[in-house]
């Protein structure tokens, strides 16, 4: 009994201490200075299709960065939640995964998500929709152009005999799988293309780095037997080279591959996929002379 009594009353001593803990620990938090708000101004690109007359111009928020996560994607967020609902941009997976909250942040086209506030309160942020795309709304880009120019890529695996098509695994080597890699982690954000100006001057006939990155994965890839006819489909002053090596688009990949990389070498590929096409033409102006 007393040995009952004993631990009952060390329990009630070790509850009080915790207690006496919890209360100091409280007064500590209390006691702390309230920090100072660091107000920081967020400039932001607005345009509202729906609204007769609406012209683009800029807003600008205020936010207590004490009170906001780290990215410029959570500002925003915080200001769709808390200040103006009406504001509009596109956000899916809040980790550089879906590719969606692409756009101009202080002059540089990169994921809002991925973006971290410069927390000097003396300069504002300043935020545009992707450049030089037709807008939806705010910060919403049109991208259906850049969707069809990736269709047209035909990015998916290509055989010439589908008859084994799904019957069985089409297998590679680990070198060959890793021919892929840098290449197959694009999330399609657009940020290269858009930052490209021979997209920007010829972006309906120019395909520009992104789709051109995609279309070289599947060139290489060892599985697809359609490489040539890939090739050929470039074969224009304008899909691949209106590329002039500018290099904005690996500069600006959120994702830090290299698109430029590739495109040299698509055409690197192309010089040697035009002397077999080019010489049997040599070979009869040859003949002819
Ligand atoms: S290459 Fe980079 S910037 Fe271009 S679409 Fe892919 S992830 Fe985005
Ligand atoms: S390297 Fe080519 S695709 Fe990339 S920005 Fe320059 S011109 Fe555009
Ligand atoms: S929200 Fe998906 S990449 Fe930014």
């Amino acid at each position: 009994m007393s040995v009952v009594c004993t631990s009952l009353a060390r329990n009630a001593m070790a509850l009080r201490n915790t207690g006496a803990m919890v209360m100091v620990r409280y007064a500590q938090t209390a006691a702390a200075p309230a920090s100072e708000p660091r107000i920081k101004k967020f400039q932001i690109y607005r345009w509202d299709p729906d609204t007769m007359g609406d012209k683009p111009r800029m807003q600008t928020y205020e936010i207590d960065l004490n009170n906001c996560g780290p990215m410029v994607l959570d500002a925003l967020i915080k200001i769709k939640n808390e200040m103006d609902p009406t504001l509009t941009f596109r956000r899916s997976c809040r980790e550089g995964i879906c590719g969606s909250c692409a756009m101009n942040i202080n002059g540089g086209n990169t994921l809002a998500c991925l973006n971290k506030i410069d927390s000097n309160t003396s300069k504002p942020i300043k935020i545009y929709p992707l450049p030089h795309m037709y807008v939806v709304k705010d910060l919403v880009p049109d991208m259906s152009n850049f969707y069809a120019q990736y269709k047209s890529i035909e990015p998916f695996l290509k055989k010439k005999d589908e008859s084994q098509e799904g019957k069985e695994q089409y297998h590679q080597t680990v070198e060959d799988r890793q021919k892929l890699d840098g290449l197959y982690e694009c999330i399609l954000c657009a940020c290269c293309s858009t930052s490209c100006p021979s997209y920007w001057w010829n972006g309906d006939k120019y395909l520009g780095p992104a789709v051109l990155m995609q279309a070289y994965r599947w060139m290489i890839d060892s599985r697809d037997e359609f490489t040539e006819e890939r090739l050929s489909k470039l074969q224009d002053p304008f899909s691949l080279y209106r590329c002039h090596t500018i290099m904005n688009c690996t500069k600006t990949c959120p994702k830090g591959l290299n698109p430029g990389k590739a495109i040299a070498e698509i055409k690197k590929m192309m010089a040697t996929y035009k002397e077999k096409v080019i010489n049997p033409v040599n070979i009869v102006e040859n003949h002819q002379t």
